[in-house]
């Protein structure tokens, strides 16, 4: 093997300074690294004692019918009992759950007392309305407190939450309403963004055209301007709020350990979005535990997880995690340049941010504003950094790191999925660093990059990464589609789970993520899938066939490119191309809107008809095509 040059990233170590060591929770990583591998049964049941429980499990796993795992099967808990009834009994009762600044500087704070109650009274708006175990509740909101309250009331009645992102739009909404088969959807009159106001409740409506199952809509009133309210079908939040039947006290189904917790839709190869499905006993104890060790969470720490709850981070990183372990957590609504480049800055200042999580492209956005906007505020309440959504290039990593950071807190650049639940490969806060790197596995992740039949590559070779062992917080399917799940990730490797992503493991044993091998693309850390992007274009009456892919953005990681064949008698034009994109944006949302369209009168296919995207993207960036032996034309 070639040894990597004196300056490269792989060579360039970072320690952690001796305060963050010295009150981390993890002291040393490799013996219990092998310990938690070799005994993955006991590391986790003696992470989960640590949690409130109804009913022990009768097993930590049940492994006796891959890839269908159980985690703590026979248990019953539910996850919003220990996220906020458990502390109800100790002196968190009065801390700050969560602090929440809307974009135009409106803030509203929560103690764990004060959440509980709006929990509980939205709790029994929902089982008023019906809503009992096993329903799904689609909750499609801006980034506001409602959003968090509607996800905990939900899974405290045992109600499945799928949570569709506020920056989604009419057809990603309606396809996931239909999946999921919700008959309640709880959204806003608008959210504010860039100092604008995003019609979600006009969005939703449409969507609500294009399905069959709501019934009833709950609307929270965030931004005050009319808006269409059906009589019969649609409630203001704060009307049900305001019942009698709204008391501030709700008893917490109890679940059992398996019982589904929330479907998330994501992106995969293929066709429509797979609804990912976790549950309430594994994820639970999962999140809790890579939030407490990998962040080093403490009573007196201020987490601000900068994701969307629409999004996996979010689910994790700011409502569950953060509450299952007490914390005081931070929720902002807006872009983070508006009104101006620093208020990100001046939030960490005012609030005394002690841990900032966010993701590279934001990174990116932010430095091309230079530094002096960081520099005019006092940034020293900072202890640990985190990313999270796409590789980090080693410039955004130094720059986070001696400006945001200074010099003086690690990075904790940690590598996970929708259906991983919560953080894989991921530093610890005494981890040394090397920008660009997630470091190693997490405890009990069995983590390998192997060749195209399975076997282990060499250190520095690329290839395929896997996780070879069952962990508690991975989907346990996707929703109403058992044989997708199994052949989407188990179909490849078998036993090994396939996550999609290339990655080479250093001399080190550092892993370095690459990117996604398949047509998921990451555009500014969000998941999109080409398919999407190919039928939202194809549903414009001008289109007959299109191909999406992603190509390199100095700021957005990726973006999308759309190449497409119009029908007959449809003349090109930039008005057109124009109004394709605008298109994609209505039916998807404005993250999913391409770069460019490019006419083309034919696509690089397979004999049996797929569109080599690889061959598009060759073309794009120069670069020589590969093997196109199995190209049609
Ligand atoms: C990518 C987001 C490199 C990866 C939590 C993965 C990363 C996909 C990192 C999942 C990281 C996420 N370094 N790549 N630290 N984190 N990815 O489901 O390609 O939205 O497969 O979950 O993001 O995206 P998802």
């Amino acid at each position: 093997m070639e040894q990597p040059a004196i300056n490269s990233p792989e060579n360039d170590f970072y320690y952690p300074p001796p305060d963050v060591v010295s009150m981390a929770h993890i002291k040393e990583y490799e013996a219990l690294y092998r310990r938690s591998l070799e005994d993955p049964q006991s590391f986790w049941g003696e992470r989960a004692e640590e949690l409130e429980w109804f009913q022990k499990w009768d097993q930590v796993l049940d492994d006796s019918n891959p890839p269908f795992y159980k985690w703590f099967p026979g248990a019953k808990t539910n996850i919003v009992y220990n996220a906020l009834d458990r502390h109800l009994k100790t002196w968190r009762k009065n801390k700050l759950a969560l602090i929440w600044e809307g974009e135009p500087g409106d803030v509203r704070t929560f103690s764990y007392y004060s959440l509980n109650r709006e929990v509980c009274k939205f709790a029994n708006v929902l089982r008023s309305m019906g809503v009992r175990k096993g329903d799904t509740v689609t909750i499609y909101l801006p980034r506001i407190p409602e959003q968090v309250i509607a996800m905990l009331a939900a899974a405290k009645v045992g109600a499945i939450h799928s949570v569709v992102y506020g920056g989604f739009s009419v057809e990603s909404l309606a396809e996931r309403i239909q999946d999921a088969q919700s008959r309640i959807l709880i959204t806003a009159d608008g959210g504010w963004l860039r100092g604008k106001v995003v019609g979600l409740k006009d969005i939703a409506d449409e969507a609500i055209a294009r399905q069959a199952t709501i019934e009833n809509v709950i609307v929270v009133k965030r931004t005050g301007q009319d808006i269409y309210m059906e009589a019969g079908r649609d409630y203001w939040y704060h009307d049900l709020m305001s019942l009698p039947i709204s008391s501030t006290s709700c008893f917490t189904e109890p679940m059992d350990a398996e019982d589904p917790l929330f479907i998330l839709y994501t992106s995969g190869t293929t066709g429509r979005p797979k609804g990912i499905l976790h549950t309430h006993g594994g994820y639970m104890v999962f999140t809790y535990t890579t939030l407490k060790y990998v962040f080093d969470i403490k009573d007196e720490d201020r987490w601000w997880c900068a994701a969307d709850p629409g999004w996996i981070t979010g689910h994790s990183y700011i409502v569950y995690a953060p509450l299952l372990n007490g914390a005081t957590s931070f929720m902002y609504e807006g872009a983070p340049n508006h009104p101006y480049p620093n208020r990100w800055w001046r939030m960490v200042e005012n609030y005394g941010i002690t841990i900032l999580y966010t993701a590279p492209t934001a990174i990116r956005g932010l430095m091309r504003f230079g530094d002096a906007w960081a520099k005019r505020h006092d940034l020293s309440s900072l202890r640990l950094l985190g990313s999270v959504g796409e590789p980090i290039n080693p410039e955004a990593w130094r720059w986070y790191y001696s400006v945001i950071g200074k010099d003086n807190c690690p990075i904790m650049d940690t590598w996970w999925q929708t259906e991983t639940g919560g953080f894989m490969i991921t530093p610890l806060p005494i981890t040394p660093l090397k920008p660009g790197s997630a470091t190693r596995p997490f405890f009990g992740i069995d983590v390998d990059v192997v060749n195209e039949d399975g076997h282990p590559v060499a250190a520095g070779e690329e290839g395929y990464l896997v996780i070879k062992k069952p962990w508690p917080g991975m989907l346990r399917t996707l929703y109403r589609d058992p044989d997708r799940y199994r052949e989407q990730y188990w179909g490849k490797f078998g036993d090994m789970y396939q996550t999609g992503d290339s990655a080479r493991k250093d001399q080190d044993g550092y892993v370095w993520v690459i990117g996604r091998m398949d047509d998921v693309i990451k555009v500014s850390g969000y998941r999109l899938g080409t398919a999407e992007v190919e039928s939202a274009l194809v549903s414009h009456p001008a289109v007959a066939e299109a191909a999406a892919i992603g190509l390199p953005h100095e700021i957005k990681g990726n973006a999308i490119h759309a190449f497409v064949i119009l029908r007959a008698g449809r003349e090109q034009s930039d008005k057109l191309a124009e109004e394709l994109r605008n298109h994609v944006a209505h039916e998807m949302g404005p993250i999913a809107k391409p770069e460019d369209v490019t006419f083309v009168d034919s696509l690089p296919k397979t004999r049996s008809g797929k569109i080599m995207r690889r061959v598009l993207k060759a073309r794009a960036l120069g670069q020589p095509v590969g093997d196109i032996s199995t190209l049609e034309e």
